[in-house]
């Protein structure tokens, strides 16, 4: 029986039924949804959740954990993470988190409140703009779920205008931000990824970063600020068990995108090939696979979530 990655469809707390999609190796449950009772699970506090059983249709019994199935399972490696994830309070970085817990790895967002995020997922109060709160957000996270192992830096903001009109504060905050925060967050993450030999780091980037867009000169430098830091951190950290990554996500709906007026949210939906705006969960995918074991051999890449805008660029 192969319980497939990402299946969980909410995520689950004690006395809770957990809705699994399952999908028998000899084809006896096709598809078939089934109710498990949870017995034991606090994410944040047990690396390896038990999970109750029950008979599914077709007779078979569901037993163990279901991440105990995925480690088992062959040609599907799973190992539980400990993920940290900035600005995770909304928008994608809120979809990653969700998408990593439905996996059964411990998940820690930021937000600049330190309120928010998806069940199950501690939230910490992080600027990524002020080093001594990133570093205060990385210890709360390590006392209480263990060493960061994978950092996603999704934390992101956007002051558009045309470059006539930009002031000095608009491009330099938008740097400060979305390339400066990133190189906080990810030096602050470095230690303890040398120290465990074993690191994923995933920067969310856009495709302004490598295909230009008018009235986002700030925003389009600052993410493709992000191409030559993944690749470099790649050359400095790659023997060591890291990949560093980036992920390009073209026009997604949240409320950064929301915020735009009708007509270019309609253009720009209609400029991807795919002819609609992505969704966040779209690029949580993405994140969760190059987070994964199986993505071992994968850094210094750039990977779009973008419905063909970039063509692959
Ligand atoms: N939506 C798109 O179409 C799209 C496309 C390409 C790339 N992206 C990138 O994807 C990432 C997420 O975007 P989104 O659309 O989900 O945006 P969003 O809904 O506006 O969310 C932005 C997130 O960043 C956090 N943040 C902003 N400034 C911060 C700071 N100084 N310190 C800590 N956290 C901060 C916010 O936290 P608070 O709530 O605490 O402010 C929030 O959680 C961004 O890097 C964005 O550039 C988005």
């Amino acid at each position: 029986m192969v319980v497939r990655t990402g299946a969980v469809s909410q995520h689950p707390a004690r006395g809770e039924l957990l809705n699994v999609l399952f999908e028998g190796r000899n084809g006896v449950h096709g598809n078939d949804r089934a109710s498990v009772l949870i017995e034991q699970v606090d994410p944040r506090k047990v690396p390896s959740p038990k999970w109750g059983h029950r008979l599914l249709p077709g007779g078979c019994v569901c037993c163990a954990a279901v991440i105990s199935f995925r480690e088992k399972l062959p040609g599907v490696s799973f190992s539980p993470r400990t993920v940290l994830i900035t600005g995770g309070n909304r928008g994608i970085g809120y979809a990653i988190a969700e998408e990593f817990v439905a996996l059964g790895h411990r998940v820690a967002v930021t937000s600049r409140s330190g309120s928010g995020g998806p069940d199950g997922v501690l939230t910490v109060a992080a600027d990524v703009t002020d080093t001594v709160s990133i570093d205060a957000a990385f210890t709360e996270v390590e006392e209480e779920l263990g060493p960061v192992e994978v950092v996603v830096a999704n934390a992101g903001i956007n002051k558009d205008t045309l470059l006539l009109r930009m002031s000095e504060e608009d491009f330099e905050s938008v740097i400060d931000t979305n390339l400066t925060g990133v190189f906080r967050v990810v030096k602050r993450a470095s230690k303890g990824l040398l120290k465990a030999k074993w690191g994923r780091v995933i920067l969310i980037s856009s495709v302004a970063g490598v295909y230009g867009s008018p009235g986002q000169i700030n925003y389009a430098a600052s993410k493709s600020g992000l191409i030559g830091f993944a690749r470099s951190l790649t050359r400095e950290l790659g023997s060591r068990g890291i990949t560093a990554n980036v992920i390009t996500p073209g026009y997604i709906e949240t409320d950064m995108t929301g915020e735009l007026s009708a007509e270019l949210q309609e253009q720009y939906a209609k400029q991807s090939p795919v002819g609609r705006a992505g969704k966040p969960e779209e690029v949580a995918k993405a994140v969760a696979f190059l987070a994964s074991d199986d993505a071992a051999y994968i850094s210094g890449a750039i990977i779009p979530v973008d419905g063909g805008v970039a063509m692959g660029h």
